[in-house]
């Protein structure tokens, strides 16, 4: 399968990957044919990629980290569990702790080493689907550094409510088209402890370390975050691996105000900032952790040639096996052998 924008999409399409609906039920199934009016309707919720399944993509199979069904119950998990909250309900602590478990599981079982698959975002569940990506990262990084699945599970669960928070934020602001005044961002950074008094409040099942993503996951290695301003190592761990998760995944993701970054270009920025925004060996394990070109993607080569991401070369993440489109046929290219090419920008953009 590969990824291409919802606007390259045709009638006869075969869909590569589920749309997910935000309750994390499939809307399109894998196999579906897209007609022109699915493809309007996909449009009109705001979807801009999708996965298609086509002859020169058939034998490309984009990893993904979790099942598909592990998938959809954590979405929700997290919706039932945002919705508990709103509600003034305990949290579902329970629930949360049985799907991380999964998901830790799932990805200690993998031999697989970079994330992939772009997180398939739905419509109108950036924050559940935000959530679950951070999630996903975190635990792929933590499990880079070495660390055991006590430590996985623990960051896990605290991901997964990291912006929980933002149920205390006026949707106004928070789905604001424009450049948030310094008042309204001044009450954006109070979800960190919304957040924090959602978790901690509702129950004492969850490591303080796990509730302190959410107070903490803004924090910079530098001292420059918010709300506290905390530095180095006086930032915990799990908030040092959640906050780089959290620009990453922000960036990639389409918004209101701005288009999304390529997996790249977000990479650089997270690679620019180490060592002051951000913890040094973390985003050493990040860019272990992440492929800067994912499998399936469109990118244009040095030679103006355009090809399609076939597979990741393990240690040269940047020199991956292209399929390079020609006229009448393609033809596969291992850019770890051919030097003479390199890639220059994802299409993705
Ligand atoms: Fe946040
Ligand atoms: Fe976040």
């Amino acid at each position: 399968m590969r990824r291409i924008k919802i606007t390259w999409a045709k009638p006869g399409d075969i869909l590569g990957y589920p749309i997910f609906r935000k309750d994390g039920a499939i809307l399109l199934n894998i196999g579906v044919k897209l007609t022109e009016a699915y493809i309007q309707q996909l449009k009109e919720l705001g979807i801009t990629h999708i996965y298609i399944q086509d002859d020169i993509s058939q034998d490309i199979i984009v990893p993904d980290p979790i099942s598909i069904e592990t998938r959809m119950e954590a979405l929700r998990v997290i919706e039932d569990n945002f919705h508990r909250s709103c509600k003034g309900l305990p949290l579902d602590v329970e629930s949360i702790r049985s799907v991380v478990n999964s998901i830790v599981d799932e990805i200690l079982s993998s031999d697989q080493i970079l994330l992939n698959l772009y997180d398939i975002k739905s419509f109108d569940n950036y924050i559940f689907s935000h959530s679950l990506s951070v999630t996903l990262i975190s635990i792929i990084v933590g499990r880079k550094l070495g660390y055991n699945d006590k430590f996985l599970r623990d960051l896990g669960i605290g991901c997964m409510l990291h912006d929980i928070g933002k149920l205390d934020v006026p949707k106004e602001i928070l789905d604001k088209p424009d450049r948030l005044t310094p008042e309204e961002f001044e009450i954006v950074k109070f979800h960190t402890h919304y957040g924090y008094k959602r978790v901690r409040e509702q129950d004492r099942d969850i490591p303080a370390t796990s509730s302190h993503i959410a107070l903490d996951h803004h924090e910079r290695y530098d001292g420059s975050g918010y709300p506290r301003g905390l530095k180095g190592e006086k930032i915990h761990i799990f908030s040092r691996i959640a906050s780089i998760a959290d620009v990453y995944d922000a960036m990639t993701t389409d918004r209101v105000y701005r288009k999304a970054y390529s997996p790249s270009d977000a990479m650089e920025f997270i690679m620019g900032g180490s060592g002051t925004l951000f913890d040094y060996n973390i985003v050493n394990a990040f860019v272990k952790s992440i492929a800067p070109y994912p499998v399936g993607d469109i990118v244009l080569l040095s030679t103006g040639e355009t090809a399609i991401v076939v597979d990741v070369n393990k240690d040269f993440p940047l020199r991956p096996i292209v399929r390079v489109l020609k006229e009448d046929r393609w033809e596969d290219v291992d850019l770890l052998k051919e030097t003479n090419i390199s890639i220059f920008k994802s299409l993705e953009e």
